[in-house]
C-alpha cells in the first residue's frame, strides 16, 4: 500500500478533486435508505469525498489510519474524525445506520476484518457501502489496460465483487442493488502508471517478481503520447444491507 502519510500533501489534486469527491459523494447518497441519519465514511482520507456526504438531518464521521490524511479531513469536518483502523472501530455494535467505504478494500489483504467491523457497527436494516472491482474498473480498453490486465488478474480478490458479497453474506449483510460513479480525472496516462507502478502501488501483484515488475516498467515507457489520459473509468459502488 503508499504511504498515506506522505500521500496527504497531495492526495486531492491527484485523486480527480472536486468532480471526482462529488461524484462518489453523489453515489453514497443515491443509496442510502431515507430516514438515515448517521454514517461513518471508513478511511475518509482527507476528507473530500466525506464533506460532500453530509445533508441536513444525516451526521457523518469520519475515521482514517492515517494521520497526516485525517489533519485535512478534520479541518472539513470538524469534530466529527476519529483515527482508527478500519479493523477496530471505537464504536459500539449496531450504532450506526450507514457505514461507507470509498477505495479501501482493493488496498489491503484484511477485507473480511472490515466487512466484519462494518456489520459490528451497523444496526439491522443499516447498509454497508463499498467500492469493488476498483483496479479493474479501469480497463476500459485502453493500450495500458492491454498491459496491466495479465498482471491484475493475478491479484483480483481483494476487493473483487464476488469475493466482498460471500464475505458480508457471511457477516449478516444481505446484497441489494449497487451504483457506479465516473471516475472524474481517473483517465491513466502512461507515465502516470509507470510513476504508480514505480511507487509501489501494484507492489501486491508481483510478490517480489522484480523482473515482471521491470518488464512491465518498460512496456509502459515505450506506449506512445505518455501524457494523454486514456477514458475514465466507471467505479462500482455496492450496498449491502444488515440482516435484522
Ligand atoms: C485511496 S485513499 C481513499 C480516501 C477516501 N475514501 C477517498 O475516496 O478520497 C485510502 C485511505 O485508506 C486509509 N486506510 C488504509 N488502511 C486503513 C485501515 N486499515 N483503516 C483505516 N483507514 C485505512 C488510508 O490512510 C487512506 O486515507
Amino acid at each position: 500500500m503508499l504511504d498515506y502519510e506522505a500521500e496527504a500533501a497531495h492526495y486531492d489534486e491527484t485523486r480527480g478533486g472536486v468532480p471526482r469527491a462529488a461524484a462518489a459523494a453523489g453515489a453514497v447518497l443515491r443509496l442510502l435508505p431515507p430516514g438515515t441519519r448517521t454514517l461513518l465514511d471508513l478511511a475518509c482520507g482527507t476528507g473530500l469525498v466525506t464533506e460532500r456526504i453530509v445533508r441536513p438531518g444525516l451526521t457523518v464521521y469520519g475515521a482514517d489510519a492515517a494521520h497526516a490524511m485525517l489533519r485535512v479531513a478534520s479541518v472539513r469536518l470538524p469534530g466529527r474524525t476519529v483515527r482508527a483502523d478500519a479493523r477496530r472501530l471505537p464504536l459500539p455494535a449496531g450504532a450506526l445506520d450507514a457505514v461507507s467505504a470509498v477505495w479501501l478494500l482493493h488496498l489491503v489483504p484484511f477485507t473480511e476484518e472490515i466487512v466484519a467491523e462494518a456489520a459490528r457497527v451497523l444496526r439491522p436494516g443499516g447498509v454497508l457501502l463499498t467500492t469493488v472491482d476498483k483496479d479493474a474498473s479501469h480497463d476500459v480498453g485502453s493500450d495500458i489496460d492491454a498491459l496491466l490486465r495479465p498482471h491484475r488478474s493475478h491479484a483480483e480478490g481483494r476487493d473483487g465483487a464476488r469475493r466482498v458479497t460471500a464475505l458480508a453474506a457471511a457477516h449478516g449483510l444481505d446484497p441489494a442493488p449497487g451504483t457506479r460513479f465516473t471516475g472524474h480525472g481517473q483517465g491513466a496516462t502512461p507515465r502516470g502508471t509507470a510513476t504508480r507502478l514505480r511507487r509501489g502501488y501494484y507492489a501486491s501483484w508481483f510478490h517480489g517478481t522484480d523482473t515482471d515488475a521491470a518488464a512491465l516498467g518498460a512496456a509502459l515507457a515505450a506506449l506512445p503520447d505518455q501524457d494523454r489520459p486514456r477514458p475514465e473509468p466507471g467505479y462500482r459502488l455496492a450496498r449491502f444491507v444488515r440482516r435484522g
